[in-house]
């Protein structure tokens, strides 16, 4: 840990919907500029966790810090800019390519001009001709890409991502892997990346969290999955791998 600068701290962090616990007194860090794998069993909170990092949900007890402020400091839209979150489903609204990549602007009473939609398109693979497609005429491959490139236009420093590739085919999801680890390395983007593809969390995380139950059981550089230690994810990358 010592040797890493942190993007997110989390102190004692507990959330809680209806009667369930869901997020149990955790306490970790994601490192600045790496990719941080977010493995655990179905259930263990994970995407509950994401929604408590971009400000969709609010702790009920503990701190979370993000680049050493706590998230209650970042006023909504700010956070929001500052902590992109793509997720599995791609939600899209009804026209062009060129209507959704500039939604975070147009939401915003702002535009985004024709040239750098182009260039984000560039950017996550997309040939700039599919700007004015619509996207319901996209693959799922494509449309996963616009909405990483739609998560882009606000230059996130933070970058979350609940299972982006997992309806994804072989090509696509190795593409996907591409553009990420690309954007880590461009523009030194923190990603946390959450996947039940256990061979994609080995090949892309330099850093791992796993989750079970709503409780951090273990997180640390790779290794910690690569090379199992504790009991409990030995079981679980045992599962995995029938
Ligand atoms: N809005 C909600 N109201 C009540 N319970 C919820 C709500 N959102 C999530 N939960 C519950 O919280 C727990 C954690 O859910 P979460 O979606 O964070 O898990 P996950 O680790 O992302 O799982 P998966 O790998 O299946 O996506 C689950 O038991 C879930 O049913
Ligand atoms: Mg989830």
């Amino acid at each position: 840990m010592a040797d890493f600068k942190n993007a997110i701290e989390l102190k004692n962090v507990n959330f809680s919907t209806d009667d369930l616990h869901i997020i149990k007194n955790v306490s970790g860090a994601f490192p600045e500029g790496k990719i941080t794998t977010l493995v655990g069993p179905s259930g263990a909170g994970k995407s509950t966790l994401f929604k408590l990092l971009n400000g969709l949900r609010t702790v009920d007890s503990g701190e979370i810090i993000i680049h050493g402020k706590n998230i209650n400091t970042y006023p909504p839209v700010d956070l929001r800019r500052h902590v992109g979150l793509a997720l599995q489903s791609a939600p899209m609204i009804n026209g062009t390519v060129y209507k959704n990549i500039a939604l975070p602007l147009t939401l915003n009473g702002k535009e985004l001009t024709e040239e750098t939609a182009k260039e984000l398109l560039h950017l996550v693979g997309l040939e700039e001709e599919l700007i004015q497609r619509k996207t319901k005429d996209l693959s799922g491959g494509q449309r996963q890409k616009l909405s990483i490139a739609r998560t882009l236009v606000n230059r996130p420093k933070i970058l979350l991502l609940d299972e982006i590739t997992s309806s994804l085919d072989r090509i696509s999801q190795q593409d996907i892997e591409e553009l990420i680890v690309r954007i880590n390395e461009k523009y030194e983007t923190t990603i946390i990346w959450i996947t039940h593809n256990l061979e994609q969390a080995l090949n892309l995380g330099h850093y791992t969290w796993f989750l079970k139950a709503g409780e951090l059981i273990e997180s640390g550089p790779i290794d910690v999955l690569k090379n199992p230690t504790n009991e409990e994810i030995i079981q679980f990358v045992k599962g995995e791998a029938q």
